[in-house]
């Protein structure tokens, strides 16, 4: 997810879990003029792989080159496509879930990358189709698989969509009965038990979990025990939230090597925590404030004896 799935947000879910990680998506044009914020999108660690690199774009002769300096650059295991993206800047570049209006041209970015990396894999990620009145991902993940694609995740929404109404689970269900490449289901995925239920009813064979890894990134262990043996493990208390969000807000600053701006730069993800947790109203209006790591050590002694009040209380 861009602007939020970087380096150190990929290895706290990496330790909650999550077996395969991608970075954001990169722009294949500033990979291919060798712009180095660019190239700043691609740093990983070692512990992170599996990892791909996301390439956005849709010149397939620069895909093709950006996707081979990415492999020479960083290595990364994978080069994954992004055919998704809603957003008018890239969409008006005929880059994102454009191409799913423009097969040939698809086709030609998907086989010109496949060709270019081989025999490093390439996946794609799709949308179900630009809109309700054009919903294609059957037809585009078998062009895809037909382009030598390995692997494809499918966000159940249109383009016209965003992110409003419901991802459509009958669609990614089609595509995943309908392509032997491995179909990764994505879309409004906020527990272990939606993605048990989305696994049972489809042939997906993998789940890709979203924002919900904003506001609670032990999603993926709670999804990986529960798949292996059925057993539900309790959610962190609210000691370990808050031990999590800390240490987030420390590595960023680390990261950043200033506070202030580091810990503004936190402001909306301390929002996405704070929807699992107490109180979260009156810590909405705290984090729109917070500048330092004292601060938010303030908040949490706050919000740890608020929440234990009432125990004590029912206890007495
Ligand atoms: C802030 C934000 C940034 C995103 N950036 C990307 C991106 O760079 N590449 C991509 O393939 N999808 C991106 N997405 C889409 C998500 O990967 C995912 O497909 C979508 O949010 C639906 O899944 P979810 O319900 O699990 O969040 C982004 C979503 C959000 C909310």
């Amino acid at each position: 997810m861009a602007g939020v799935s970087d380096k150190i947000f990929r290895q706290l879910c990496k330790e909650y879990g999550a077996d395969v990680l991608t970075t954001e998506f990169v722009s294949a044009e500033g990979i291919f003029r060798r712009n180095e914020r660019t190239r700043e999108y691609l740093d990983f660690d070692e512990i992170e792989r599996p990892l791909g690199v996301q390439l956005f774009g849709a010149d397939a002769a620069h895909m093709a080159e950006a996707a081979k300096q990415v492999i020479d650059w960083v290595r990364p295991d994978f080069v994954d496509l992004n055919f998704g993206c809603p957003v008018n800047k890239v969409v008006c570049r005929n880059g994102g879930s454009a191409l799913l209006k423009d097969c040939p041209t698809l086709a030609s970015v998907a086989e010109s990358v496949v060709r270019a990396i081989a025999p490093v894999p390439t996946t794609a990620k799709i949308r179900i189709g630009w809109d309700a009145d054009s919903v294609n991902a059957v037809r585009v993940a078998k062009i895809l698989e037909e382009c030598g694609i390995s692997a494809l995740t499918v966000h159940g929404r249109t383009r016209a969509q965003g992110y409003s109404g419901a991802a459509d689970w009958n669609v990614i269900g089609e595509v995943s009965g309908s392509v032997s490449i491995p179909v990764i289901g994505n879309g409004d995925l906020t527990s272990a038990a939606d993605v048990a239920k989305r696994k049972r009813e489809t042939k997906i064979s993998g789940a890709m979990i979203g924002r919900a890894a904003m506001s609670t990134p032990w999603i993926f262990r709670e999804t990986r025990t529960y798949l292996a043996n059925g057993s539900v493990i309790n959610p962190p208390t609210p000691e370990e939230r808050w031990k999590l969000i800390l240490r987030h807000c420390e590595l960023v600053v680390r990261d950043w090597g200033v506070e202030e701006p580091a810990i503004r730069s936190m402001r909306a993800r301390l929002m996405a925590y704070s929807k699992s947790m107490p109180e979260a109203k009156r810590l909405r209006e705290k984090f729109s404030q917070v500048s330092t790591l004292s601060e938010i050590e303030a908040i949490a002694r706050e919000n740890i004896s608020q929440v234990e009040r009432p125990t004590i209380l029912a206890a007495a």
